[in-house]
């Protein structure tokens, strides 16, 4: 595995906020998925004028994962966001996965048969509260009931 804390997934989960395309909602997100070779990959929301066609960060960064062939390998998961103000995303309340990313993340866990540790924290500040996927999605549908 990889030394990669949960501050610094946080950390990269900011940096990838900062490219929130959130011009509707005004609300910035990041997420940083740590795969087991250490890789971390990122994403931001990425929003739509059509606004029900909107991405999650977590989603943005799942599918980018998925196209690099390695679903099977996530290890973690961190998520920040924040209300966009002048220096991008801020605030102190942490941010966890809305119902749909879960579902996201549960495609992930079950690959690679992990309970995904997610990381939650905020824009700013130091708190950072860590669930395992089955707390945040129990008795979750996935692909090992299509096997
Ligand atoms: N959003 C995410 O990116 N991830 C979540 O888990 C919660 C919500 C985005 C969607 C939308 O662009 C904005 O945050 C406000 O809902």
């Amino acid at each position: 595995m990889s030394d990669v804390t949960p501050a610094m997934l946080i950390a990269e989960a900011r940096k990838a906020a900062r490219n929130a395309y959130a011009p509707y909602s005004g609300f910035g997100v990041g997420a940083a998925v740590l795969l087991t070779d250490g890789t971390i990959v990122t994403g931001a929301n990425f929003e739509n004028a059509s606004y029900g066609l909107s991405l999650c960060a977590e989603t943005v960064a799942l599918a980018t994962v998925s196209a690099q062939g390695r679903l099977r390998d996530v290890a973690e998961i961190g998520v920040i966001g924040g209300l966009i103000g002048p220096d991008g995303p801020a605030g102190t309340t942490p941010v966890s996965p809305c119902g749909r990313c879960r579902q996201v993340i549960n495609e992930a866990a079950q690959l690679g048969d992990r309970d995904l540790p997610v990381h939650c924290g905020a824009a700013e500040g130091d708190a950072i509260t860590t669930y395992r996927l089955s707390e945040l999605l129990p008795a979750a549908f996935g692909p090992k009931d299509l096997i």
